[in-house]
């Protein structure tokens, strides 16, 4: 039979405790992480709607479309700092981020790149408020969305 000391077992029950209490914290900050950059995916959400939904009308408040693009073109370069290790679906968390986003870093990085220049584009058009060009740029932003999803993320 293994003695342990008095000393020695309440060193471990420190340990073990203090073990469960990171473990905890990291369980917090992940759902934290998570939430954060889902909320900010809504709101990515809600202006690509908000732009899509304007862009049908006969004569577009292209202000409120560059505004959104705007929004999106803000948001766009700092997507790839949203997903620290840890983020993924072996937090436990509720997460529509696949983990892929970590075995392949590179592919993530550059499938955010590609949204910011899109963006960009739309912002400019709208802007100048060339209707036609806005609603073939739109189509390019879209894409950027699609081609990280189809990837990286959950249907
Ligand atoms: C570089 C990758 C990437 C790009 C680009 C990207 N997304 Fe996402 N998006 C994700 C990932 C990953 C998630 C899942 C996040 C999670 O659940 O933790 C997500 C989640 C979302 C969600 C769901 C948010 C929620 O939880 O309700 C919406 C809506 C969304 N994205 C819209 C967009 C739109 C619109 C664009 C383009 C304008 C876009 N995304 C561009 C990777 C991307």
């Amino acid at each position: 039979m293994i003695r342990l000391s008095r000393k020695s077992l309440t060193a471990l029950a420190l340990v073990t405790g203090l073990g469960l209490a990171g473990a905890a914290v990291a369980a917090v900050n992940a759902r934290a992480v998570i939430e954060a950059r889902e909320a900010n995916f809504k709101t990515i959400g809600k202006s690509m709607k908000a732009i899509n939904d304007g862009l049908r009308a006969d004569a577009p408040d292209m202000a409120a479309i560059a505004g959104n693009a705007a929004t999106i073109r803000g948001l766009a370069p700092k997507i790839s700092t949203w997903f620290p290790k840890g983020t993924g679906p072996e937090s436990g968390v509720k997460t529509e981020a696949r983990a892929e986003i970590w075995t392949d870093a590179a592919g993530f990085a550059a499938a955010a790149r590609r949204l910011e220049p899109e963006a960009a584009k739309l912002e400019a058009l709208a802007r100048a408020g060339d209707v036609a060009g806005a609603r073939a740029q739109v189509r390019m932003v879209g894409g950027s969305c699609k081609g990280c999803h189809d990837k990286f993320k959950v249907d």
